[in-house]
């Protein structure tokens, strides 16, 4: 049986547990799986029923529903850190902050390998501190608008997941919230850097248009990511499916 999320929100935040009431509950059990003091780093994922996270232009606005739309906000409050890639920023312009929940807003961070994002989006020009992970080849300077630029460590000329979490683990950012899109949750998952994955689908048709998780093709199903132990939890119409990766 669910539980109003509301009613065990403030003692998972503050306290790090359940009140006895929500114990049970699989969506607050997911939350708790994120909230445990240790290094932890969550990737998620909304798509449609036909695994696409966002339109061929890149609209992905209400893509998931109400209830999950909160979730993320409340990932976000239990998360030091929320890490997208360059293109979720050039497409939405998102703020990462926890408008819709109580608790405090994550350091946000924008891996950008090769630094194509210009100053003028929100998250380099207003709200909490913002980093930048980068190339050292492309760093060019301290500063992108209010944001910090950090070279960190490529493989292929791409910021590795790795170095990302090493980045930031240097500053005490040890609970990371991988918030999208598919380019990016699919290098950490692929790249072994992820401890929890959330898929959340919504009974959407997109037909086509950019793809959810993307990696090395299996020849064979039974040589595919079988994901043992995962959790269906109902969100009202959509599904999330919250899966550990490692043992807690
Ligand atoms: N449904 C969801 O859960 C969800 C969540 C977040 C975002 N989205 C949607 O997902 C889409 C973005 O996801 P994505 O998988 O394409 O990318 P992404 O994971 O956000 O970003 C990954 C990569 O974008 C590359 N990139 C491509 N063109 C770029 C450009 N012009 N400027 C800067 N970087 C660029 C960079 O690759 P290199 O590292 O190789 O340089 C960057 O690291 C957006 O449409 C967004 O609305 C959906």
């Amino acid at each position: 049986m669910s539980v109003d999320p509301e009613t065990y929100w403030p003692t998972l935040l503050h306290e790090r547990r359940l009140p006895e009431a929500a114990a049970a509950d699989p969506l607050a059990r997911a939350c708790l799986d994120f909230a445990r003091p240790e290094r932890v780093v969550l990737g998620h994922l909304g798509q449609s029923l036909d695994g696409h996270v966002a339109t061929h232009s890149g609209h992905s606005a209400n893509m998931t529903g109400a209830a999950n739309i909160h979730h993320l906000h409340r990932l976000r409050a239990l998360a030091d850190a929320v890490v997208v890639g360059a293109g979720t920023v050039l497409h939405d312009d998102p703020q990462l902050t926890t408008r819709l929940v109580d608790g405090p807003s994550p350091v946000r961070v924008v891996l950008d390998s090769r630094r194509r994002l210009g100053p003028d989006y929100r998250l380099f020009q207003e709200g909490p501190p913002t980093l930048v992970l980068c190339a050292a080849d492309a760093a060019d300077g301290a500063r992108l608008g209010r944001a910090e630029i950090v070279p960190v460590a490529t493989a292929d000329g791409r910021v590795t997941p790795a170095a990302a979490l090493e980045a930031l683990r240097a500053r005490g950012l040890e609970r990371v919230f991988v918030e999208g899109g598919g380019v990016t949750v699919s290098r950490f998952l692929f790249g072994g850097s992820l401890d929890i994955l959330e898929i959340c689908v919504s009974p959407l048709v997109l037909g086509s248009g950019r793809p959810g998780l993307a990696g090395p093709a299996p020849e064979r199903t039974e040589d595919a990511l079988r994901l043992d132990g995962c959790q269906a939890i109902p969100m009202g119409a959509d599904m999330l499916f919250h899966q550990k990766l490692r043992p807690a």
